[in-house]
């Protein structure tokens, strides 16, 4: 199932989300549901907080096949090293893409879509991608990284078109 993505300036991309209890069938489809909702829009990596679940999940493919899938359930960043600095979107965000600085290479502890406990190590794209999903989690965007002139004239640009709507 399609689920509809939340745009900013929309409050609810600001909630924090509660750790996942357990991996049951409604977190199983959920994943499901958001990996079909990722790969129509199309995009690279999408957080629950985007589809309205405060949950901790995120689901992330960077492949160029689409055939890559990956699913993190209660993320935890374990180590983090060097910097890197790329242009950056989000499906929350149209048609809006700015640098961002993060680390390079992290380590992230997490469990699968099946519940099961797994580590990862990644750098460049990926390591981009599942810091900019995990702060979904917490409610920030990656426009929060920006300076706030930025921040302001976006946000009267996000304002003048959800009044055109
Ligand atoms: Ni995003």
């Amino acid at each position: 199932m399609i689920l509809e993505i939340l745009k900013y300036p929309d409050k609810r991309l600001r909630t924090i989300a509660k750790p996942v209890e357990e991996v049951n069938r409604e977190i199983k489809q959920l994943a499901k549901d958001m990996f079909q909702t990722m790969y129509e829009a199309p995009g690279i990596g999408l957080a629950a907080t985007q589809v309205n679940f405060h949950q901790r999940l995120i689901v992330i493919d960077i492949s160029e096949e689409c055939n890559q899938p990956l699913c993190l359930i209660n993320p935890e960043i374990i180590e983090k090293n060097g910097e890197i600095e790329y242009e950056e979107g989000c499906l929350s965000v149209p048609n809006y893409y700015e640098n961002v600085k993060r680390a390079n290479e992290i380590k992230v502890s997490a469990l699968n879509e099946l519940g099961q406990p797994f580590e990862i190590e990644a750098d460049e794209m990926l390591s981009i991608c599942i810091q900019h999903e995990m702060d979904h989690l917490n409610g920030i965007l990656f426009v929060d990284h920006l300076s706030k002139l930025k921040q302001k004239r976006l946000k009267k640009k996000a304002e003048k078109q959800s009044k055109k709507l």
